[in-house]
This record gives structure tokens, sequence and C-alpha cells, in this order.
């Protein structure tokens, strides 16, 4: 059975609430829902980029959309009234290491209180509905580890969980906070149906993303502009992936612990390990891919925030619970990525450029 099918005979049909719908996974996520069949109310902020690909798909019209505070509890809790969702996903985040050194209270404010109204939003939800909410994701990051060494062992799920950065941190107590949500409120031991885990993706690369500070919209921007690539850390590695592959493993986690509780757990999610290269390598592969008319160089930078290095995650657990491996790797990855950005550069229909990706990476 191909993932398509498999997702469509569990998605089909179902309410999800999806949290950071106008982002860049959330607007992947969203269409991808949309095309399985399920009905999709999103709740965040607006799109916060300009451009959009949230506006570039024409999301507003396949799906409900609320805007608002993942911080304004009353609110969040109305829209779960409204939603009366049977899956949750959690992606709402202030999601930039840079920022976080900007705005450190913020991004704790919206990533761990945040957590904490989307699950005692659901805690609240099945206590007052015959309805129960079953399967809910929360979505974090590979920064989530405490990170010394440097040296390249890859993090296992049961390592000490302290991220470095006002971000990174902020998302190790998102963890922390789902994990005691799910042993004092929602213990399947005590009769409780939903089922609960949270995903640890690395970086991911893919059309759409307009974020500052982030690799590939960086070089998306200074190529359209004319200008060579800066490249401001060539010789971090990173394990990158295509969007698509996170995204799956958050659908196909949320479908399994809905049908198994003994999957319900905590999961790295990365690309095996030959796909973790430098950023600098990246670059090299964009610059190929993408023709002519592209380059870069590096400058280092003054007075740069510290960044984690080196990260590798051991995605072991995924592998053997669900049976799971990547799709594409590396370089199919930029190609796909950088494919996506031509089109959208020469004002291609971007909806169905993107269905079309969906379909043959769900296909595979
Ligand atoms: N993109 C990556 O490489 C990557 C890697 C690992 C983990 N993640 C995680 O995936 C999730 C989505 O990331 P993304 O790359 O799509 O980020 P994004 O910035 O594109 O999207 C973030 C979403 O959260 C919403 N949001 C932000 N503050 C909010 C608030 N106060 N209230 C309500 N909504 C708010 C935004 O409106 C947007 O919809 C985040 O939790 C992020 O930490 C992303």
């Amino acid at each position: 059975m191909s993932k398509l099918t498999e997702l469509k005979k569990f998605y089909s049909g179902k309410r999800v609430l999806l949290t950071g719908h106008t982002g860049f996974k959330g607007s992947w996520m969203s269409l991808m829902l949309h095309m399985l069949g399920a009905e999709v109310y999103g709740y965040s902020l607006e799109a916060p980029t300009e451009p959009s690909l949230y506006d570039i798909l024409g999301l507003d019209a396949l799906i409900y959309s609320e805007i608002g505070d993942i911080r304004n509890y009353e609110k969040l809790q109305t829209f779960f009234d409204k939603a009366r969702p049977e899956v949750v996903f959690h992606l709402a985040a202030q999601p930039i290491v840079r920022t976080s050194y900007v705005f450190p209270r913020e991004t704790y404010e919206i990533n761990v209180m945040g957590t904490v109204n989307v699950l005692e939003c659901a805690r609240k939800y099945n206590s007052t509905h015959d309805e129960k909410i079953k399967t809910l994701l929360n979505v974090t990051t590979d920064k989530v580890y405490e990170n010394n060494d440097e040296e390249g062992h890859a993090f296992i799920e049961d390592e000490k969980l302290d991220g470095y950065d006002p971000y990174s941190n902020s998302k190790s107590c998102s963890e922390l906070v789902t994990h005691s949500y799910k042993k004092s409120f929602f213990n399947v031991a005590d009769g409780e149906v939903t089922r609960i885990s949270t995903a640890r993706a690395g970086n991911v690369i893919g059309g759409g993303d307009f974020a500052k500070d982030r690799i590939i919209p960086d070089c998306v921007r200074d190529t359209i502009e004319g200008k060579t690539i800066h490249v401001r850390n060539p010789y971090s590695t990173r394990p990158y992936q295509h969007v698509l592959e996170p995204l799956y493993v958050y659908l196909l986690i949320a479908m399994q612990q809905a049908m198994d509780e003994s999957k319900a757990d905590y999961y790295n999610v990365g690309p095996d390990e030959v796909d973790a290269i430098t950023t600098g390598d990246l670059a090299d592969k964009f610059v190929s891919s993408w023709g002519e008319g592209a380059g870069w160089h590096t400058e280092a930078e003054a007075d740069a925030p510290h960044e984690a290095s080196f990260l590798k995650l051991d995605t072991g657990k995924l592998k053997r619970v669900f049976g799971w491996s990547p799709v594409w790797h590396v370089d199919e990855a930029v190609d796909q990525t950088v494919k996506w950005y031509h089109a959208w550069h020469d004002n291609e229909n971007m909806l169905e450029y993107t269905e079309k990706q969906i379909s043959e990476f769900l296909s595979c």
C-alpha cells in the first residue's frame, strides 16, 4: 500500500486541529491534510513572512483558519470547542535561534506557555465532551538536547534535554511540559484515550520557506536579486532533509499511535548520516542545482551569537518502531526545493505544483 493510500484511510473525514498553519511547515501540512481528505482547523498568527507559502497556495480557501495568539488561552479553548478535533498537531512557535537571543522572554512565552495552553485545552476538551481527542503530536526540534561535546556523536532520545540558546531551551521545556501532561493527565492506564508523542526534527529545506536566517531562503533571495550568496557558517554540519520527510513522519506517528498506544513516545526525526552535510556543501548543491547566476562566498561574522556547530540525530527508534526510512536524500531534496522556487519565480500555478510534489513524494 502506498503512503498516500494508507494515510488517506486514516485521515479522510477526520477533524484535525493544527497550530502554526500559516507557517512554512504548517502550510505544507495543511495542504497534505487537505489532500488526504481531512477537515483542517488551523490556529495561529498571520503568516510570519512576506511572501508566504500560505498565501501562495491560497490555503484560506481550502481550510478553516483562525488567526489567534497561542498565548491567548481562552481564545484557543473556544477554538477547540469549534474544531472538535480528533487529531491535534502543535507546530506554532517562535522558531528562529537568532530571534530568540533578541526576544528571549517572548520565545519562552510562545514556545513553553503555548504548549501548556494546547495541552490544557486538550485536557479540558476531553473532560467536557463525549467525543475525545484520539491523538496529539507536539513538534519540537533536534536542538532540545544538551550539546556539550560538539564532537559528533548522534543524539538518542534518552539524552539530557537542555538546549543552549533560548529557542532550543524553550523547546526542551516544551518537551518536559508534554512529558508531565502525558504522565499526569493523559495516562492510558487511567483510561485516558488521547495518545501523545513529540517529534524532534532536524533542519528542513523545501519550497516556500521565506524565513530570515535560514540557508535556503537566503540562497534564493540573494540569487534572485543577482547577488552572491552570503553563507554565515559554512563549516557547521546539519542534518538537512526535505520538509515532506518530517511532515510525513508527523502524520505517521499521529496515525499509528491512535491505533496502537505503545507507539506513543518521543522520536528523533532526521535524515541518514550521509545526508548530514556542512552548510557550505549545501550551498554548493544549491548553486549547481540552480544553474546560471548562482554563487556563494563567506565572511566570518564579528560577535555572531552561539549556534551549536554539530548536530547529528540517531533515528534508530523511528526506524525500528515504524519501519520508516527517508524517501529523498539530500541531493534530491535540494533539487526538489530548487525546482519549486524556479516554478514560483516563473509564475506557475503553485497550488498544482506543490500538490504534484506531495503526490510524488507520497507515492514513493
Ligand atoms: N523549519 C525548520 O527547519 C524546523 C526544524 C525543526 C523544528 N521546527 C519546528 O517546526 C514548527 C514550525 O516551524 P516553521 O519552520 O514552519 O516556522 P514558521 O515561522 O514558518 O511558522 C511558525 C508558525 O507559528 C505561528 N506563531 C508564531 N508565534 C505565534 C503565536 N504567538 N501564536 C500563535 N501562532 C504563532 C506563526 O504564525 C506560524 O504559523 C516549529 O515548532 C519549529 O520549532 C522547524
